[in-house]
């Protein structure tokens, strides 16, 4: 196997470090158009390997497509991280253009590789990446669900002092403000979420998901790629390792909830062909309207990248 991530920046490299840990694939290439930075953090990883103890070799390249020929998988995390008093939707300028030639690229070298993209806006550049891909849209996806999942899980976790790995949910639709995270779908080692907190209080953790990338923004001063980077490299496991795992991943809906022609998070069913299955959960009318207001502001965007005269 084989595994490329353009964008050795910090959602980049943190996952191609994460995917070297767990030995996904003989080689790792990391790409960035800036000279030298994915050569140094390629090699950087590859130091650590006799502490870490894997042997997945990672290569870096500057701009150099040609050392990523072949990918089984590639993952784009090029283009800007947002700013303070950003949203991700101001990103779409730069980024479309980013991502637009990396694909290119991509599909010149790999034209057999399923495309993970992580650059924001995220449910546009996926739509950006699959009109400039012109492949199945079953091998052009998004990853968002899991980091917002993983948020969600991660504040309930520590709400209710228990282990984050007893946390299931379910978290739906754009990746910004109007996400929809689905308490009827979480459970805690099998328990409804609701029959161990009360509505107020998971209420607050809804809404702090919501605004969870913001958060860290704010902290920080650029965005997140701890986890960012570690739910890009968990789509990549189930892909390779073809563990048919179900995870919320942005995908090109074709009439599931009866909605067509948009990239929207839902959960999918992912293996080694990619997307294998979408799955329709039965939402009820309160959370069917929280998902059509999510898909409404994913429309828009999509309408500002048809109005850039890109393709
Ligand atoms: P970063 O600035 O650390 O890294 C981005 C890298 O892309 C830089 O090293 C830059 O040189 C490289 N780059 C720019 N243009 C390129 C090109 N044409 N070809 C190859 N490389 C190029 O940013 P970070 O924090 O890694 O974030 C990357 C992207 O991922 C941002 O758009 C950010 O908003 C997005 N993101 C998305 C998340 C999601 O849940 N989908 C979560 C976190 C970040
Ligand atoms: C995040 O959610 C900004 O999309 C990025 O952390």
């Amino acid at each position: 196997m084989k595994v490329s991530v353009v964008g050795a920046g910090n959602v980049g490299a943190t996952c191609a470090n994460v995917m070297a840990h767990k030995e996904l694939a003989e080689e790792i290439v990391l790409i960035d158009i800036k000279e030298g930075l994915a050569e140094g953090k390629a090699l950087d990883i590859w130091e650590t390997s006799p502490i870490n103890l894997f042997d997945s070799k990672t290569i870096g390249a500057t701009n150099d497509y040609s050392k990523s020929a072949g990918s089984d998988v590639v993952v784009i995390t090029s283009g800007l991280p947002r700013k303070p008093g950003m949203s991700r939707d101001d990103l779409i300028a730069t980024n479309a253009g980013i991502v637009k030639s990396v694909t290119e690229n991509v599909i010149e070298h790999s034209p057999d590789a399923t495309i993970i993209i992580v650059s924001n806006p995220l449910d546009v550049m996926c739509y950006c990446a699959y009109l400039t891909a012109k492949i199945d849209s079953s091998r052009v996806f998004g990853m968002a669900g899991i980091l917002d999942t993983a948020r969600y899980r991660a504040f309930l976790a520590t709400e209710l002092k228990v282990s984050p790995k007893d946390i299931q949910a379910v978290l739906m639709g754009g990746h910004g403000d109007t996400m929809v995270p689905l308490p009827r779908y979480t459970t805690i080692a099998g328990i409804p979420v609701t029959e161990l907190i009360e509505t107020s209080v998971l209420d607050g953790i809804v809404d702090r998901t919501k605004k969870g990338g913001g958060e860290i923004v704010n902290l920080l001063g650029t965005s997140a790629w701890y986890a960012p980077g570690a739910a890009a490299a968990q789509m990549v496991e189930s892909i390779v390792r073809n563990q048919h795992r179900i995870f919320p991943c942005c995908a090109w809906l074709q009439g599931q909830y009866g909605m067509k022609d948009l990239y929207l998070g839902v959960p999918v069913k992912l293996g080694k062909s990619g997307i294998e299955k979408i799955i329709e959960l039965q939402l009820n009318d309160s959370e069917m309207e929280l998902l059509n207001s999510s898909a409404n502001a994913v429309k828009e965007v999509m309408g500002v990248l048809d109005g850039m005269d890109v393709f």
